[in-house]
């Protein structure tokens, strides 16, 4: 137990535990679903290079600060500010994490939703029944705007998050992780196995590695830094909270460096587990929620042992769905518990509850609810188009910017340097979240801001800034240029 101004916090069990919990958080949907197509569209191997680059600039320095503010205040994002520059408004950073979590959480919840239903029609042998991409395309459509089925699993995956956070820090969090994140290793894996003894899949690699610098565009570059953000869950406090319950021997910033490369391989594990599949089957790439939900059952009707493939990949991105939304909902409890001395279970319940009843509109906005528009945004689209696009950066920005200049540059190399005196490159890391960091991120913020609806903005109907759900069904506008119905067909190249 750590105590930090009489409040009693868990700490990790150990120093793997809290790696496992935090690429936890880190690896999900955004890596499974969203980093194949969003590599394969802009430039292959192009923008992975300028992806990797974006993870090291940018994610290794807010992921050490995050983790950096966590640990030096033992707090929650809300008390850690309050804890560290006490009497300031610095709070509110805090603060607009929490909010920026609960939308996630209610949006994230939906598409886990999807996903727990598809592994139970992989288990009943639907996923891999239809005959044609248009019969697997209507399928998804009519299952998203049956709002009340997906109310229904979206609740059975809230209830999930709850009971593993119910059960604390180190008995619920870090157990599950010690237990999910190898398996989803393992899944992943008999994927890129499979995938890659296709014949025909040499075209997905091609796909995915060739490099094509022609492409890169600023927009590619705004998406590559929008990805790794979103993807190692930064800029709204969940690894601050991680971050607290980390013990005072653990090395910050060699903890952030083994998060960030799990959190990279498995995107890249992703891309190699299913671009080649899709190409060996004779489909292209699409987008988003096209290829998760509308090609990938077909490319598993086509395999043999689909069924059983289907219900791995599914399963897999459950697992990974969930270990993130977990780290979601621990935000909320934990400042439930520091700042209103709630009990954790009674913070578990009443959070989750506001999440999901949050969620509930987005559910419904692919179905009864799908006149409703703000900005020219059914809620789900809204709701995360403001977090990726324009809170987290700007959480981000501001936590740089903390840790860089306000919080105090002894106190700072303290926290960083704790359980790592001889840290080589401190400097090059201080400069990194002084001015690197928050200069880029600002860059991506304004350029992912500036008016994108233009004629000539082709690039960004497939480019979309940092846009982590991209939605293609009736009623929804469809913000990735690609139509349900041609899931099959080639896609935006
Ligand atoms: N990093 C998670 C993913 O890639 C999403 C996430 C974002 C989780 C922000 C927590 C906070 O899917």
């Amino acid at each position: 137990m750590a105590s930090s101004g009489g409040i009693h916090r868990e700490t990790w069990g150990s120093k793997t535990g809290f790696i496992l919990a935090a690429a936890g958080s880190a690896i999900g949907l955004g890596n499974i679903w969203r980093f194949p197509y969003i590599l394969g569209e802009n430039g292959g191997f192009a923008f992975l290079l300028i992806w990797i680059i974006c993870n090291i600039l940018i994610g290794l320095p807010i992921l050490g600060a995050e983790l950096a503010i966590g640990r030096g205040s033992n707090r929650n994002p809300v008390g850690a500010f309050k804890a560290l520059m006490p009497g300031t408004a610095w709070w509110l950073v805090g603060f607009m994490g929490l909010i920026t979590g609960v939308i996630i959480l209610s949006f994230y919840s939906i598409v886990a939703g999807w996903t727990l239903a598809y592994l139970v029609k992989s288990v009943t042998g639907v996923t891999v029944s239809y005959p044609d991409a248009e019969a697997s395309a209507l399928a998804f459509e009519n299952f998203v705007s049956s709002g009340g089925q997906i109310v229904i699993y979206s609740f059975v995956f809230t209830l999930l998050c709850m009971i593993v956070v119910s059960q604390g820090v180190k008995s619920g969090i870090e157990k599950w992780s010690k237990i999910l994140m190898p398996t989803l290793f393992i899944l992943i894996i008999i994927l890129i196995v499979r995938s890659l003894t296709l014949k025909g899949g040499g075209a997905g690699l091609a796909f995915l590695f060739k490099p094509d610098f022609s492409k890169i565009t600023l927009q590619v570059i705004v998406m590559a830094m929008g990805q790794a953000f979103f993807s190692l869950s930064l800029g709204m406090g969940v690894m601050i909270t991680y971050g607290s319950y980390v013990d005072r021997k653990t090395n910050i910033i060699n903890s952030a460096g083994s998060i960030m490369l799990l959190n990279m391989s498995i995107s890249i594990l992703a891309g190699l587990a299913l671009i080649p599949a899709v190409f060996a089957m004779g489909f292209q790439p699409s987008s988003g929620v096209g290829l998760t939900f509308h090609v990938l059952p077909l490319v598993f009707s086509k395999l043999p042992f689909g069924t059983f493939l289907s219900i791995i990949f599914f399963f897999l991105l459950s697992i990974a769905a969930l270990t993130s939304a977990i780290s979601l909902l621990e935000v909320m409890v934990s400042y439930a518990t520091d700042e209103l001395r709630w009990s954790r279970p009674r913070a578990t319940v009443i959070m989750a509850a506001i999440a999901f009843l949050f969620g509930v509109p987005a559910a419904l906005s692919f179905g009864v609810w799908s006149e409703i528009k703000i900005f020219g945004l059914g809620f789900f689209d809204l709701s995360e188009y403001i977090t990726a696009n324009v809170l987290l950066p700007i959480g981000g920005i501001l936590i740089a910017l903390f840790a860089g200049w306000v919080w105090g540059r002894a106190r700072l190399e303290a926290e960083i340097k704790e359980g790592n005196p001889d840290l080589k490159f401190y400097k090059v890391w201080l400069w990194m979240i002084r001015i690197v960091a928050p200069v880029a991120v600002a860059t991506v913020l304004v350029t992912s801001l500036l008016p994108e609806k233009t004629e000539e903005a082709q690039v960004e109907n497939n480019a979309q800034p940092d846009t982590v759900l991209v939605t293609e069904t009736p009623g929804v506008i469809d913000s990735s240029g690609d139509q349900p119905t041609s899931a099959a067909e080639p896609s935006t190249e």
